[in-house]
């Protein structure tokens, strides 16, 4: 751990002194500018720890309701504080105004989410809930979730979408969202990449070394069913250390495993009458 940081703090350097060149400059690598409206229920996550420190860090996120936006886990692993971090709902390039910046009430990570080291997270789904609701319009919407029983495999038409940044360098502005088709990987093929890979995870083929990287996690893989975008998947990590090797598969978290702990909270939260089928009353 100390090493990583140590090595993060050294390529930051490295980089702000520009001695990496500005080779790469695209998010998602391999990936293009998206289409305007195209991921209305796309967000960027813009957090600060707690403490005096103020370590700085960003993931991308999903709107699943009014109140509640989807990420990963381990995007709320660095402590964050909830009166320092914010939502960003509705953007499309990030150093541009058109969007609205939503506070946090608190943050639900999975109660059994674990962090199993070399960059590999079990249960890597959390919740955000925001103090004030979200204003729906034609580019500010809640995206479909898949039914538990859905699956998708290698033919399905998925997209990943997001900010982030490759290797410490970020997307120039205005940073314009970036989507990147990808295609769902066999369990089987990616287990022998990762033969300790989490439960209830898919792997996205990179087979060109097109990958997530760092800033995007948290982000959704979507799939075509019929007309319409599912999210069936979280961006969760890359390669062990690393992003957009060849060959190392992205690793997502499967959402269809987790409709109880996503519905428990924003079902009950956006319906508070349904609180009444199920309170026990003391007799
Ligand atoms: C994130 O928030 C900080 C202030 O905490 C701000 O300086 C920065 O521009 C924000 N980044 C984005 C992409 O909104």
């Amino acid at each position: 751990m100390a090493f990583c940081k140590l090595l993060l703090t050294v390529l930051v350097l490295l980089h702000n002194s520009g001695l990496l060149g500005n080779e790469v400059r695209s998010s998602i690598i391999g990936a293009e500018d998206a289409q305007k409206e195209r991921w209305p229920w796309m967000v960027h996550l813009n957090m600060t720890s707690s403490g005096s420190n103020r370590v700085k860090w960003r993931c991308g996120g999903t709107i699943v309701a009014k109140h509640w936006v989807l990420t990963s886990a381990h995007c709320l692993a660095n402590n964050p504080d909830h009166r320092r971090s914010f939502v960003t709902v509705g953007a499309y390039q990030l150093q541009k105004a058109a969007k609205s910046y939503m506070a946090i009430a608190n943050f639900v990570p999975e109660f059994d989410y674990q962090d199993l080291g070399n960059g590999n997270y079990k249960n890597d789904i959390a919740l955000i809930k925001l103090k004030n609701p979200i204003q729906f319009s034609k580019d500010v919407a809640p995206v479909d979730l898949p039914d538990k029983d859905d699956t998708f495999g290698p033919s399905a038409e998925c997209w990943i979408t997001g900010w982030g940044e490759v290797g410490n360098v970020p997307l120039p502005d205005p940073e314009t969202l970036q989507q990147l088709s990808i295609s769902i990987m066999p369990r089987s093929t990616c287990k022998k990449t990762y033969p300790q890979i989490a439960c209830n995870t898919l792997c996205g083929a990179n087979s060109k070394g097109r990958d997530a990287c760092k800033g995007n996690y948290g982000g959704p893989l979507v799939c075509r069913k019929g007309g319409k975008f599912l999210q069936v998947g979280i961006m969760s990590h890359g390669s062990p250390g690393s992003c957009g090797l060849a060959n190392n598969p992205g690793v997502y978290t499967a959402v269809a495993k987790y409709l109880n702990f996503i519905n428990d909270y924003v079902h009950f939260s956006e319906n508070p009458s349904a609180f009444l089928y199920c309170k026990v009353t003391a007799s």
